[in-house]
């Protein structure tokens, strides 16, 4: 693999984001601002980067922070800030909510832009504020200090997400509210991850990503070039705007917990099947985040540090899906070894580590940085309480290609009905082909001994609310646009 030489000082170039999710800081707020002043603009960046915003630190010693900022534009944002957008990736250009990208994505029906609360024509955002702390206290002073911030600073609120406290999600490792384990597995990237850190090993023989795969101006996995750095033509890689930057795609997520554990357990009691074993089979992991393993009719035993259930494993040993499903959620968002149309070897009851390789070379150039939070109130048992208001995920994922990346994996494998041999199926999870399709009843089916088993008339559980397209400029680009 080419050695990116990303340095200490580029790290320290680019939001610290790109690193980490801030897990050591429960609470946030995520603003969507659009700007009125851009001068006034110009100078709120300025100050913002000069004394708040958070850099990447490659030394985790020295993270003595009780916070963090960030902070992404839209296309029209750089455009209001005097930034030429024209040498950007073509998606983000257009936009989460064009018609073209939303064609792609199947947002139609009910989660057609239309019907969103942000980002779409007619309610433009221009800029996301990222703020993260490590208590209540300091977050509630934060957000005083950084709301009379921009408004002075020529910027208003579209909608307050309100601040959003997720520590009543994170027993054990952070769930979302389904109730399954989140933030498990993320890509081990060359120049940044450790093999040791949760979440960052992956295949059975864990292997790096590289960098230019989730930050601009770095070698990429597709053909080990440099992806297209936005910037003047005339300028060096590393003098251009987009050097050391990523694109951001921010989807606001509505879960509908009841009907989701509702449906399940109906469906649980019609097949005769325990509940907890179909939502598992639907996601893929078992609450505690653990692999479903063929055979497996309840959880392991898993420890936080236990890696080889979590996330070490390509399917090899389970080829023909009867631990996770071909179209359980993670196997389709990361199908790992298991090939997509390649043809297959399988020996000794596993596939061959050749056809393991070619699978993984094709799997790992649609890999995303996951970096989302939950929003709203914890539902400890969804079937017997009350249940009001909103809740979901801000799902946010990073990479330096929207299209081959973000897009290739909501189109060409959540979306697919065909995918990997499957008939009229979406993702299980997170599908939403019913409702941009009226009349077409969706399934899902889990490979079993000695015959599958299919779960009909499966209902969808969630809701577009909002999203867009956003650039996570470096330090220097930030200064720039500060003037
Ligand atoms: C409300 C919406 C969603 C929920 C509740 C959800 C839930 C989950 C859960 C429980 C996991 C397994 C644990 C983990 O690895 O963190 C997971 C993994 C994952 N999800 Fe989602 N997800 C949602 C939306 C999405 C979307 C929109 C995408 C991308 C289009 C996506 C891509 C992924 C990926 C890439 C993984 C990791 C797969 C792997 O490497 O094993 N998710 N998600």
């Amino acid at each position: 693999m080419a050695n990116t030489a990303f340095t200490d000082d580029q790290m320290r170039d680019t939001q610290g984001l790109v690193f980490s999710g801030y897990g050591a800081f429960p609470y946030c707020s995520y603003y969507l601002l659009q700007i009125k002043d851009p001068n006034k603009a110009r100078s709120w960046i300025k100050r913002l980067v000069d004394e708040k915003i958070t850099p990447g630190e490659p030394d985790k010693a020295l993270r003595k922070q009780t916070g963090a900022l960030n902070i992404a534009l839209t296309a029209a944002g750089l455009s209001e800030l005097g930034v030429n957008t024209g040498s950007f990736e073509q998606a983000f250009q257009e936009g989460m909510q064009s018609r073209s990208r939303a064609t792609i994505l199947g947002d139609q029906g009910k989660n057609a832009s239309t019907a969103w609360l942000w980002g779409s024509d007619d309610k433009p955002v221009h800029i996301l504020l990222m703020l993260f702390s490590v208590d209540e206290k300091t977050h509630s002073k934060s957000q005083k200090e950084e709301e009379t911030a921009f408004k002075q600073g020529g910027v208003v609120l579209i909608k307050d997400l309100e601040r959003f406290d997720t520590t009543n999600l994170n027993e054990e490792k952070g769930r979302e509210h389904f109730g399954f384990a989140d933030g498990v597995s993320n890509p081990l990237v060359e120049g940044f991850s450790s093999p040791t850190e949760t979440g960052s090993g992956n295949e059975q023989a864990p292997r790096v990503i590289p960098t230019g795969e989730f930050i601009l101006g770095y070698p990429n996995g597709y053909d080990g070039k440099v992806t297209k750095v936005p910037g003047e033509e005339t300028l060096k890689d590393e003098e251009k705007f987009g050097f050391n930057g990523t694109y951001l795609v921010l989807r606001q997520l509505e879960q509908d917990v009841q009907t989701f554990w509702t449906f399940i357990r109906n469906e649980a009691k019609k097949q005769k099947i325990d509940q907890d074993y179909l939502a598992a089979k639907i996601v893929g992991r078992w609450k505690n985040g653990a692999v479903v393993k063929p055979d497996e009719t309840k959880p392991p035993q898993i420890t936080d540090a236990d890696m080889a259930l979590r996330n070490q494993f390509d399917f090899r040993d389970d080829y023909d899906g009867k631990g996770c499903p071909f179209g359980s959620h993670i196997r389709r968002t990361n199908p790992r070894g298991q090939g997509l149309g390649i043809e297959q070897k399988v020996e000794n009851g596993q596939l061959t580590q050749a056809s393991v390789e070619t699978s993984l070379k094709v799997a790992n150039r649609h890999r995303i940085l996951r970096r989302g939070r939950s929003y709203g109130a914890f539902i400890e048992n969804p079937l017997k309480e009350n249940i009001s208001g909103e809740r979901g995920l801000f799902f946010i994922c990073l990479n330096a290609n929207i299209e081959r990346q973000f897009e290739f994996i909501q189109h060409t494998w959540v979306n697919s009905l065909k995918f990997n041999g499957l008939y009229d199926e979406d993702d299980p999870l997170i599908g939403t082909y019913a409702s941009a399709n009226p009349g077409f009843k969706r399934s899902f089916t889990l490979p079993e001994d000695p015959l599958r088993r299919k779960v009909c008339d499966f209902q969808e559980f969630v809701k577009l609310r909002g999203g867009g397209y956003f650039f996570l400029p470096g330090i220097k680009a930030l200064r720039m646009i500060g003037g």
